[in-house]
């Protein structure tokens, strides 16, 4: 009877795992997941690192909520705002997807700042670092961008004059500024071509880019290492050959044991 119940239970591991090692012998990508999942990280690290990934949560839901959306919405000046309206009011649940698309914009760029400032403070932006802070600045620029291009899609009179003063500001820039003002209008005043570049921005090269470039940006993640917290011992620079006033220590840092003579 036992050995009956013993081989069940292996017969379904075998089952669940069958597609797991089909599509790890053919792709490898099962490895992979668990090279990322439980690879080593800095004993030390705290709450402060995990917002880069709570950035990456964000910006997951504004994906989701963001493809729903695109399923009502109307990017012509006749019908864009009454679809809008048409999401809020008789979609089910229209209200509270488009509410999280809206609200979620703003947590987005404020957990990109957040988890920036906090890569600053750690002083993780220095070697071999440097390239994944410019990817995240790239990062940061596009996030901006997909808030600017997404504010004018409602197309009532908020969302115009906030993109007249948008288009006009660019404008100004040397060089390239009146360039980048007629391209975004796609003439000399804001009309349904604006929206509709503005909607196709929004959807598909921002987002685009900004996948590509959260791919990039994990990948040397991963490579590199988490950086452990300034105040660490295990930080870099803190074993340091050059002996420190404190003894390599800095702010909360346990006092380091006595050697015994
Ligand atoms: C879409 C936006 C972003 C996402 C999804 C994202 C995601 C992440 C994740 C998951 C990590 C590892 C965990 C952590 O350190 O929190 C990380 C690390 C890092 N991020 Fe970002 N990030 C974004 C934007 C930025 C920005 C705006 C900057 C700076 C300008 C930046 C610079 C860095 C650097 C230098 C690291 C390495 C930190 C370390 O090794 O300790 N990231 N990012």
């Amino acid at each position: 009877m036992a050995t009956r119940r013993v081989t069940r239970t292996e017969q379904l591991q075998q089952t669940i795992l069958y597609p797991v090692d089909w599509l790890e012998e053919r792709s490898g990508l099962v490895g992979g997941l668990k090279y990322f999942l439980f690879r080593k990280v800095p004993g030390d690290i705290n709450w402060f690192q995990t917002l880069g990934s709570a950035t990456l949560t964000a910006f997951i839901v504004q994906a989701l909520t963001g493809s729903i959306l695109a399923m009502y919405y109307k990017p012509d000046p006749n019908s864009a705002y009454p679809s809008i309206q048409h999401i809020t009011n008789d979609v089910w649940a229209g209200w509270l997807v488009r509410g999280m698309h809206r609200w979620g914009a703003s947590v987005f760029i404020i957990l990109m700042f957040m988890h920036m400032g906090r890569v600053f403070l750690f002083g993780a932006y220095k070697y071999p670092r440097e390239l994944n802070w410019v990817i995240g600045v790239l990062l940061l620029a596009m996030g901006l961008a997909e808030g600017f291009t997404g504010y004018l899609l409602p197309w009532d009179q908020t969302a115009y004059w906030a993109t007249v003063v948008g288009i006009n500001l660019n404008g100004t820039a040397p060089f390239l500024g009146p360039f980048i003002a007629q391209f975004l209008q796609g003439g000399t005043y804001i009309n349904a071509d604006t929206l509709a570049r503005f909607y196709a921005i929004h959807m598909l090269l921002i987002p685009g880019a900004i996948i590509a470039l959260i791919g990039l940006h994990l990948y040397l993640v991963v490579r590199l290492g988490v950086t452990s917290p300034p105040w660490s011992r295990e930080a870099a620079g803190t074993g340091s050959i050059i002996p420190s006033r404190n003894g390599g220590r800095r702010g909360l840092t346990r006092p380091r044991p006595r050697r015994s003579r």
